[in-house]
């Protein structure tokens, strides 16, 4: 698993960068990040991470990770025969992730994906989450994650899943 670009960096989002200049084609997603994500960053809800052009500073992307709890339930059978029977298992929440329109295609949305799967898998180490998952907001979203191996939960086909221990197998 290795992903550099070196025209672009990865940061923690501050009130310093221009979040207005910034959309992804889909509204929800702008406005989230527009109006929603300093807040949630503050009140420890949600953290966002931007992904910076170096030579402008413009904001080409942004993903969000939270912790979250899997009911046991939604996963697999064969996923959870192999764990303890706890109703609630740790996960890592990737709410949202977006590249800007001016910037699709270029593989920033898998410079993202793999730095917050990278990230999520280092801070496991510590805090434990068996997986990450993500709520994808339409098909296109489904299709970009199973790309990268996310698996759907049987009955919410719009909730996908990577176990920490596949991430683990690639890092
Ligand atoms: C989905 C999104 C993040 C992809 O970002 P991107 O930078 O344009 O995509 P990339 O250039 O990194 O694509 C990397 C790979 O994913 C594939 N891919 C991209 N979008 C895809 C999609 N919708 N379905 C399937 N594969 C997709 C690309 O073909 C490419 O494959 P390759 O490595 O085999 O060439 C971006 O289009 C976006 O922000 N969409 C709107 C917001 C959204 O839907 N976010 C996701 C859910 S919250």
């Amino acid at each position: 698993m290795s992903q550099h670009n070196a025209d672009y960096f990865i940061e923690s989002l501050n009130e310093t960068h221009d979040r207005k200049s910034f959309s992804c084609g889909v509204e929800a997603l702008d406005r989230y990040f527009w109006q929603q994500a300093g807040q949630e960053a503050r009140k420890h809800i949600a953290a966002t991470f931007i992904l910076v052009e170096m030579s402008t500073k413009k904001l080409a992307g942004y993903y969000t990770l939270s912790s979250i709890g899997i009911d046991v339930g939604e996963l697999p059978e064969v996923i959870t025969k192999k764990l303890p029977k706890y109703s609630l298992l740790p996960a890592t929440l990737l709410g949202r992730l977006a590249v800007d329109i001016n910037y699709k295609g270029k593989k920033l949305g898998e410079l993202l994906l793999i730095d917050a799967l990278k990230r999520s898998f280092k801070l496991s180490k510590e805090i434990a989450s068996m997986a990450i998952m993500v709520d994808a907001k339409n098909e296109q979203a489904v299709n970009f994650y199973q790309h990268y191996g996310f698996i759907q939960f049987p009955k919410r086909t719009n909730k996908l899943f990577l176990p920490m221990a596949t991430i683990a197998s690639l890092a």
